[in-house]
């Protein structure tokens, strides 16, 4: 069996990092329920008991009709709220804000939904060009954002309604990208492929592009998404 690689869209700050990010930028480490969790797995906890309505973020890219992810724009949005929070409570940064379980929520389900929406039109990118397996068509997401419960959730009804099956690593695979790329490294050893002794020339590469490069074809198309909400319950 032989595969080709496709890549629809790509994402334009690595999508991994926000949640991280954000998680630090909350100081979440002094929170008492998250003093040994890591920053996605502070964002997911404190976001059960959130309210994500307090925190309104915008999804990003909503009128750019192609399957790139970005989270530049939402980072951006969520550390001004976080600066306007403070303000009004009179704390400095590196303080625990009250409402971070809201900002959490808000936060998890933004990042769910843009992921759902730009893989939502890739998804209906590939039947309309006829990509997908007729039989049995599966989205597999991997990496840390698999990791996150509410967004497994999130892109299980997506695939749902368009009748694909999601599949996941289990979390504990879904680790650190440093680790998983480390990860490669020692499978490759272990087959003895690409292992290349020191003294050989090597030639670097700022990018690894995965096979053919179709994003500016999926922008052309700008297909838009049918209206409706998705309902994610648990
Ligand atoms: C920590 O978790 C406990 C148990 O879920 C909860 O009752 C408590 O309110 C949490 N503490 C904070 C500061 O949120």
């Amino acid at each position: 069996m032989s595969f080709i690689f496709i890549t629809l869209g790509t994402c334009l700050i690595v999508s991994d990092t926000l949640v991280p990010r954000v998680a630090r930028r909350l100081s979440l480490t002094k929170h008492p329920n998250c003093s040994t969790l890591s920053g996605g797995q502070a964002i997911e906890l404190l976001a059960r008991s959130g309210d994500r309505r307090k925190f309104p973020f915008r999804t990003p890219m909503g009128r750019i009709y192609d399957c790139c992810f970005s989270f530049a724009g939402l980072r951006s949005q969520i550390t001004m709220s976080i600066m306007k929070k403070e303000a009004e409570e009179g704390i400095e940064q590196g303080t625990l804000l009250s409402c971070v379980n809201d900002i959490a929520a808000a936060t998890q389900h933004t990042v769910a939904v843009h992921l759902a929406k730009r893989t939502h039109r890739a998804i209906l990118f590939c039947k309309e060009n006829g990509l997908l397996s007729s039989e049995d068509p599966i989205l597999v997401m991997s990496g840390g954002v698999a990791s996150n419960q509410y967004i497994r959730k999130t892109l299980t009804v997506l695939t749902e309604k368009t009748g694909l099956r999601l599949l996941c690593p289990p979390p504990r695979f879904c680790t650190d990208n440093g680790v998983m790329i480390a990860w490669n490294g020692v499978e490759r050893l272990r087959e003895g492929k690409g292992i290349l002794s020191p003294n050989e020339d090597v030639c670097y590469e700022p990018k690894a592009p995965l096979g053919v490069d179709i994003s500016a074809k999926v922008r052309t198309a700008g297909i838009r998404l049918p209206s409706g909400r998705m309902k994610i319950s648990f």
